[in-house]
Parts: structure tokens; sequence; C-alpha cells
């Protein structure tokens, strides 16, 4: 079967009139990291990012610094605190390196504030305005759930590198990129019984709508189960699937998440790329570490699937999974996590037509991860 790349994305039917939250894409994501020079040697030189720019003390930063890397239309800020006591202190002592900031660009950060919050949002922080040489951006942010934030950006009136207060950064060193195109989708996981609230947070608040749910006879092994629903903005381009665990016979890989995250927060990035294969075995030979499934997953993966465009064989070589629906096929492969606690990790996604999340592959994934965290004690 030839399968149409270009299929487009799942019209989902909000009225023009209803979508009160127009998103352009997501604009960057901050992580408040233990040292932000280190992680962004690790993401330039391991996953192939590009610098962009900085702030520290050298820009008149003096209690943080923060360092901007970008692969095609992916945009990381690294941040960490130069002193002692702060939100940001407090951000990295509860929660190790992880996710601060989804940040939304869109063409009013005002009206997206005052659309957000007047729907329930707790504010972040109210608008402002910030100017240097090259114009002016106005942000705005909300909270979502844990001490995770939707920051709105709006930058039609500025030409500079990233933000104000942002100056050129250009380090020796570095690696070429490899391949990673846009973020598919950021998935958030919350705490026991908490995933409606969220799904209906995205739903009232930022006017996104249901795209598919997961419940623990989907999604569930021996010992694990969680419960998952995606939601996704009007245009398609934002979706996040939300995760609470569900009660298995031993920890799920939820709550082990929960308990050393010490709360809800971001579980992973699905960054897309349009050659799996390639852009995996050179994160191979790099040194990132991916779930591995059994060989047998390949021994009837295709009475599965059907037929695919690629060779089994680099997939199996790789690790690399495969899943199908109405709409075509996908691959995919799993980091381990990425950060010393077992929370965030990267998913790495190609799509060939289908829109969904890889469901056929959960099972073999969470035996996976249950092998590991029985390595880990907290099975
Ligand atoms: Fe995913």
């Amino acid at each position: 079967m030839t399968m149409d790349r270009t299929t487009p994305q799942p019209e989902i039917v909000v009225p023009e009139a209803e979508d009160f939250l127009p998103l352009l894409g997501t604009d960057h994501v901050e992580l408040i990291v233990g040292n932000a020079k280190q992680s962004a040697y690790y993401y330039m030189n391991a996953w192939g990012y590009q610098p962009l720019a900085f702030k520290g003390l050298e820009t008149g930063s003096s209690d943080s610094v923060s360092y901007v890397l970008r692969q095609d239309k992916i945009t990381l800020v690294l941040t960490t605190p130069l002193v002692s006591d702060g939100p940001l202190n407090d951000h990295l002592n509860r929660h190790g390196d992880g996710v601060k900031a989804v940040a939304l660009w869109v063409d009013d950060a005002e009206k997206s504030w005052k659309e957000t919050t007047s729907r329930g949002a707790v504010s972040a922080f109210p608008p402002e305005t910030r100017e240097d040489a090259d114009g002016k951006v106005v942000l705005s942010a909300i909270e979502t759930y844990g001490d995770t934030i939707h920051v709105f950006v709006e930058r039609k009136a500025y030409n500079g590198l990233f933000l104000p207060g942002y100056q050129p950064w250009n380090p020796s060193g570095g690696s070429p990129a490899l391949g990673l195109k846009f973020i598919d989708h950021m998935v958030g996981n919350v705490g026991w019984g908490e995933m409606n609230t969220w799904c209906e947070f995205y739903a009232k608040v930022m006017g996104f709508a249901q795209l598919i749910s997961f419940d623990d006879k989907d999604i569930s092994t021996d010992y694990t189960a969680l419960m998952s629903k995606v939601m996704s903005n009007g245009n398609g381009r934002i979706k996040f699937p939300i995760n609470e665990p569900a009660e298995g016979r031993k920890k799920s890989q939820i709550e082990e998440y929960i308990d050393f995250y010490q709360g809800a927060g971001v579980q992973h990035i699905a960054v897309a790329t349009d050659n799996i294969i390639e852009t995996v075995t050179e994160l191979q030979g790099r040194g990132i570490e991916f779930l591995q499934v059994p060989g047998t997953y390949y021994d009837t993966v295709l009475d599965r699937v059907g037929e695919i465009d690629e060779d089994l064989e680099p997939l199996r070589d790789l690790g690399i999974l495969i899943d199908r629906d109405d709409e075509g096929y996908l691959l995919q492969i799993f980091t381990k996590p990425v950060v010393d606690r077992p929370t965030m990790f990267f998913e790495i996604i190609q799509r060939k037509g289908a829109q969904s999340f890889g469901k056929g592959n959960f099972k073999a994934l969470f035996e996976a991860i249950e092998r590991e965290q029985a390595l880990r004690g907290t099975l």
C-alpha cells in the first residue's frame, strides 16, 4: 500500500468564531536545569541543536543564565539560577531538571491572556512588553498542570534572534543538525484522577478539543496501567496528550514520574523527523540511549501494521517501533529518561499518514519501561 505522506491533519471542527485562542505554533520550550552550560553542550553535541542566543551576567542578567538552541522549528531555552534562592531554585529543588514553560506563538499576547484568564486560567504573569533595538515582544503567561506554565509570545513587531535581552551566541564546536523538524506533541503527566480536570481545562480555558482517549484496558500490562486523552487546538498544530496513572499490580511509570518530579509535569516531548532511520542512527552514534523492545516484536509487527516503505532490518537494528491507524502508519522510538530523575524523556516520530500516537506499541513499550523500573527498584 502506498501511503500519502502529505495527508492533511485531521480537521477538528471548531467554528471560526469559537477559536478564541488562535495558536500559530510552539514558540519555545524552557527547561530549568542545574547546569545550563553543560546541558547546552549536551543538546548541541548529542541532539544537533544549534546555538542561537544567550543571556547571563555578560548581558546584565544577574540572577539567571539562559542558553537558546534551535533545530529547524524547535527552540529550547535552558535556564539555570545564579543565586541561591528564588522561584527558579524552588523549581529545580522540587522537580530536578524539567520543563517550566511551554511557550505558544500567538498574534496577540494580551488578548490570549484575557481570553484564557477570563475563562478561569490562573495568571502566571500579565501582559508585558519587552523592547530592544530589534523591536518589541509582548509576553503573558498562565499556569497549567503542576508548576508548568504556558507563555504566550507575540513577536510580530520583533526582528531579533529570540527575545529582547538576549545576545547572539556563537560558541565554537557543536555538531551538525540531525533532522529534527518540529514538536509533534508534548505529553503531560498528572496525578491520580486529575486527567479529566486538565482535559477540561484545555477545552474550556484554551478552546482545545479531545482527539482520542485510551483507558487502562488499552494501555496495561500485567503490572501497570495508565489512562490518556489527547487534546488538540483548533488548527491541530498543538497536541497535548494528558496521562494519569491507573491502578495496576505494581507502580506505573506515571506514578514513578509523579513521585520523582514531585507532582504533575511534562513527561515527554515528541520531535518529528522526515527520516527516522538516519536521525536515530546518528543519535545512537552520539550516545543517546533508547528503550529497546524484545526482538520478537519484529517477528509479528508487519502482520499487525501491513506493508511499509522501509526495510524492516534497520528498524529492528535501531529498535524503531511501527504502528498504523486508518490514515497511515507511523514510526517512533523513545529515549530513556534524559535527566537524573526518572522523569522527562524524548520521542522521535516520523508520521507517514497516521495521526495517532502509537497505541499498538504501548504494551511492548510498557514492558520495556518496567524492565528499566525494575533495575531502578521503583516497580
Ligand atoms: Fe508521544
